[in-house]
């Protein structure tokens, strides 16, 4: 593989590179820009029939020795707590192309088993249905996203589906009754389809059109509840996918999705989640800051040339990264480390989120656990928490929160690897955003992605005088640094002391590799 990083360049002649290897940045209020609120459910997750994910990672049943209430895992429970999850969806990604969610409801001992043929071709048991995706929402309090069978399934079972789910009365409620759940849930979010051109079907968006129009038409709204139906979407690059859903299905959608990896290449090895080069490194942080940040103007441009009024929300409601599976971990179950390079896309991706809140309501990062980019690893009854969760949780004060343009001044490098030519990117080395929260504190997270240097970033937030509260660090001392069964205390946020407010500013002094938040309070 040929990486290089191409050059590190001064992106303003402000900026002084100085020789003690710590660079400069400065950042402002970006004038005549408005802020928007940041949707708690740009924290989404998303838990898939996928590897261990659900079964052993959320689920271990009633009669497991692993700590549970009735069924989830305790400990995984109040790691999500903790993070405030807002939103999870399910059963896929691929997998709901393939799920009959009759076979997943009524005694557990009575329901048929299933081949899951996008992931290993693992037997499920369907022991994790209906009842146990949405009582587990319940006891997390967030918001379930349902995704319908739309590649494999029917018209007639989507409906009953939405009828099981949340209608008070009707033979679908009687059923549901009988399986024990007299009264219906709160269900919002409803995926029309998953990767409709993909796994889900393979189809044109030509054809998808008619299909989205078709199906979302008898999900319907029972008894108070109200859905949010959602399209599926394009992936990466395809701006077509996008412009023809917008053309013909538009306000039909309550939302349509995208779909964002940080993967170097869809054919062979995607490299090691924890043994790669500083050029491999400065690739996936140029594609997770710079490249999302062209998809998301690219996709939300179309939108808004047909929606200049923000109706369909975009979700970005799969992304992270994706590298190859752990050696001697189950083919097909893409399990996956996740080390401090994780927690810096993770940081630059959710300061980007921030400042597209006004059409991106929500995203959901795959998976919630033991696949791909996880909050959780878990093996038994041990359970770790990824750099990646703890940039999550430090960055929970961002939730509701008013997002504040920011003008920022930094240095940048460029990166390109030969898999993915047509995309060389030029990306700065540190990724800042900022709101204000209603009781009017102002939450500042920054990352510095320079593996050697230094930043001392000044922000000027136009406020005389203001205190430093919560101020967290996430660093380590190598960018392969993850926590393990072995080890899980590596990689975790400590007290951070290298910000102070002078003369009406305030400066952080970033280490190299981190993530820094802070609360100002004016
Ligand atoms: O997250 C893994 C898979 O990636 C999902 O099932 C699918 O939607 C996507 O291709």
């Amino acid at each position: 593989m040929n990486w290089r990083i191409l050059a590190v360049t001064a992106m303003m002649t402000a900026v002084t590179v100085s020789a003690d290897a710590q660079k400069k940045s400065s950042v402002g209020l970006a004038s005549g820009e408005q802020g928007y609120t940041i949707s708690k459910e740009i924290y989404g997750q998303f838990a898939e029939h996928l590897g261990s994910c659900i079964y052993g990672g959320l689920w271990v049943g009633k009669d497991s020795p692993i700590p549970n209430t009735q069924g989830y895992r305790n400990d995984v429970l109040q790691a999500l707590r903790d993070i405030k999850v807002p939103v999870m969806r399910w059963p896929g990604g691929c997998f709901a192309d393939e799920y009959h969610w009759m076979d997943g409801v009524g005694p557990q001992e009575n329901r048929p088993r299933m081949v899951n043929n996008n992931w290993g071709g693992t037997v499920e048991d369907n022991s994790f249905g209906t009842h146990e995706f949405l009582n587990l929402c319940e006891l997390l309090g967030c918001e379930p996203y349902v995704s319908m069978n739309v590649g494999s399934g029917t018209v007639e079972e989507t409906a009953k589906w939405v009828e099981y789910m949340t209608a008070k009365d009707g033979p679908m409620a009687k059923l549901r009754k009988q399986n024990g759940r007299e009264q219906p849930w709160k269900v919002k979010y409803v995926g029309i389809g998953n990767e409709s051109w993909g796994c889900g079907g393979n189809m044109r968006i030509e054809f998808y059109s008619d299909l989205y129009r078709r199906y979302a038409t008898y999900c319907r709204d029972y008894d108070g509840n109200k859905l949010f139906k959602i399209g599926s979407g394009a992936s990466d690059y395809d701006y077509n996918w996008t412009e023809v859903a917008m053309k013909q299905i538009g306000t039909r959608m309550h939302g349509l999705s995208l779909h964002y990896y940080t993967c170097y290449t869809w054919d062979g090895s995607k490299g090691s989640a924890t043994n790669f080069n500083d050029d491999q490194y400065y690739w996936a942080v140029a594609k997770c800051g710079t490249g999302l940040k062209e998809v998301l103007d690219k996709h939300v441009a179309i939108m808004d040339s047909y929606d200049s009024r923000g109706r369909v929300k975009l979700l970005v409601d799969e992304w992270g990264t994706w590298w190859d599976e752990e050696p001697g971990s189950i083919r097909g179950h893409l399990y996956q480390q996740n080390a401090m390079r994780d927690a810096i896309v993770a940081a630059f991706s959710l300061n980007l989120f921030h400042q597209y809140t006004k059409r991106v309501s929500m995203t959901n990062i795959a998976q919630v656990a033991n696949v791909l980019q996880s909050m959780v690893l878990t093996k038994d009854d041990k359970m770790v928490l990824t750099p990646t969760y703890y940039v999550f949780k430090m960055y929970t004060p961002n939730m509701e929160a008013q997002n504040i343009p920011l003008s920022v001044q930094t240095d940048t490098f460029t990166a390109e690897n030969e898999r993915d030519k047509d995309h060389p990117r030029q990306s700065p080395f540190v990724s800042i955003s900022a709101s204000r929260s209603k009781d009017g504190s102002i939450n500042v997270n920054i990352a510095n992605a320079d593996l050697k240097d230094t930043n001392e970033v000044t922000v000027d937030l136009g406020v005389a005088s203001a205190s430093i509260q919560n101020a967290l660090v996430l660093t380590s001392g190598d960018m392969k640094d993850h926590n393990t069964f072995e080890n899980p205390d590596k990689v975790k946020p400590q007290s951070f002391s290298g910000a102070s407010f002078k003369n009406g500013k305030l400066i952080v002094k970033m280490p190299p590799l981190s993530v820094v938040t802070l609360t100002v309070k004016p």
